[in-house]
């Protein structure tokens, strides 16, 4: 695991028990495996079509819910983190929702446990590939892991948000939108007691074409390329409003 993402590793270990705290709040982790509508979108229900009985990798599951969601419309998912505590928390709800889901701690760039062609569909996104500093090795990564025919989608919050000023109103350019990174960050204000700078992270901005090409590169053919959402999220600082909130991709492994 390189230094990057073993940072991160460590800042999602110790921000887990507080993040979840909030998913634990807003309760959405008991009801989305009976009411997929709450975390998938109606395009994204509709390339994935009847998932029932098909074997289903969710890749930087994070709270899982889209894990839940999948696992309630009978697909067989493993879902896949670097925090063992958020796959701890995971598995504990999994248990309660008495849902048989298989959990994996594995760096999304290295996924050597598990073999080629195992998946017929891999899913990834909500705030992972910022968290990623090699986006074409994780995205080779799915694709190995897909059988010829599998999806491979893509739901990602749109690049053309990540550029703004936190905080500044109207809007004001925080970085060019070409720079990748690593933006480095502290997280050490998540987590009460933290000593500021013991939780340090590192960001990585994609662009569009990023994602684009890594999906090529991995041995997909693009089915779609969507762009939904222009609202404004609780937790953003910014007025985003007018700009696209997702980036949906889906592509099927040749
Ligand atoms: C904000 S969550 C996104 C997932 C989900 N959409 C959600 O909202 O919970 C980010 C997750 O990615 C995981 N993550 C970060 N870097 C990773 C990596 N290199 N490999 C696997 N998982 C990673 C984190 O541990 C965290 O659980």
């Amino acid at each position: 695991m390189n230094k990057y993402h073993e940072a991160n590793r460590k800042g999602w270990d110790a921000v887990s028990p507080i993040w979840q705290a909030g998913i634990e709040q807003h309760g959405v982790w008991h009801r989305c495996h009976r009411e997929p509508e709450l975390v998938l979108r109606p395009e994204e229900r509709r390339y994935l079509g009847d998932v029932a009985g098909q074997e289903i990798c969710v890749l930087g599951s994070g709270d899982n819910l889209v894990v839940f969601a999948l696992a309630g419309l009978g697909a067989r998912v493993t879902s896949v983190d670097i925090s063992q505590v958020q796959l701890d928390t995971a598995a504990r709800r999994a248990r309660e929702l008495d849902l048989d889901v298989r959990f994996l701690r594995a760096d999304v760039t290295d996924l050597s446990a598990i073999p080629d062609a195992s998946f017929d569909g891999v899913y990834t996104g909500g705030h992972v590939a910022v968290w990623v500093s090699d986006l074409r090795r994780y995205y080779a990564e799915a694709g190995r892991i897909l059988r010829p025919g599998g999806l491979f989608m893509v739901n990602e919050y749109h690049p053309f948000r990540r550029i703004w000023r936190w905080g500044a109103t109207p809007l004001e350019l925080e970085a060019s939108y070409f720079v990748r990174g690593p933006f480095q960050t502290d997280r050490s204000d998540e987590v009460d007691g933290a000593a500021p700078g013991s939780i340090p992270s590192y960001e990585f901005h994609w662009t569009v074409s990023d994602y684009v090409s890594a999906m090529l590169a991995a041995g997909c053919r693009i089915l779609a390329l969507e762009e939904m959402g222009d609202g404004l999220e609780e937790w953003e600082n910014a007025p985003l409003e007018g700009l696209p909130l997702c980036l949906l991709l889906v592509g099927r492994k040749e």
